[in-house]
């Protein structure tokens, strides 16, 4: 079975939050946009919990639900797989590339292979429950995608990262 190159997408705030009671904590109607933009038309992994933040399909995108619920019931068009194997497999017949985009066991579970990140700081302290560890992007190449200001439909400033493994770091020559 063909497996995809694998990128993470998320925003996390400055002491890194990305949930608070099940929920994404903020509103950030052009950080959604990137989001939208990035994965149209690739399988997109989630966790159970992730999912039922929204408990229906993103269009436009195969969407995967890992849980160990053999018996989980998810909405029309969404795929409910048993683990992250299950995932890759069935990402990788439908594409070159796939996203993990939550949560935090996903991201964990998953940065030692994926190639690209695209990480959003939110400029903000948040409390949450959900709480990314810091993740070691030594040797990785940094891109600023976009600096966004406060402005009447968005409550903070966020600036859009893009992260890309290198060859070296990836431990190749
Ligand atoms: N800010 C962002 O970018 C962003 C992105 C995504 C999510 N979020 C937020 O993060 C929170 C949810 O994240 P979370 O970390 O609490 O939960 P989660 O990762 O979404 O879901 C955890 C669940 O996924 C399943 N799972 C995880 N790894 C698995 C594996 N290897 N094999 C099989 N099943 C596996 C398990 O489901 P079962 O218990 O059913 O077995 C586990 O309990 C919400 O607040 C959500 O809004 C924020």
């Amino acid at each position: 079975m063909p497996s995809p190159q694998l990128a993470q997408i998320y925003a996390r705030s400055e002491n890194r939050v990305i949930g608070a009671n099940g929920r994404i904590p903020w509103r950030l109607p052009d950080d959604f946009a990137h989001f939208k933009r990035t994965t149209m038309g690739r399988p997109i992994i989630m966790g159970r919990k992730t999912y039922e933040d929204h408990e229906s399909a993103l269009p436009g995108r195969l969407n995967l639900v890992v849980t160990r619920d053999g018996s989980y019931q998810a909405a029309e068009g969404v795929e409910v797989v048993a683990c992250l194997d299950q995932a890759m497999a069935r990402a990788g017949e439908a594409s070159d590339l796939a996203f993990i985009i939550g949560g935090v066991g996903l991201f964990e579970q998953t940065f030692d292979r994926v190639q690209t990140v695209y990480e959003t700081v939110v400029h903000a302290e948040i409390k949450g429950e959900a709480v990314l560890p810091v993740f070691n992007f030594e040797g990785w190449q940094r891109n600023v995608l976009e600096e966004h200001p406060v402005d009447d439909r968005h409550a903070f400033a966020f600036t859009i990262l893009r992260w890309d493994r290198s060859p070296v770091a990836h431990g190749g020559a």
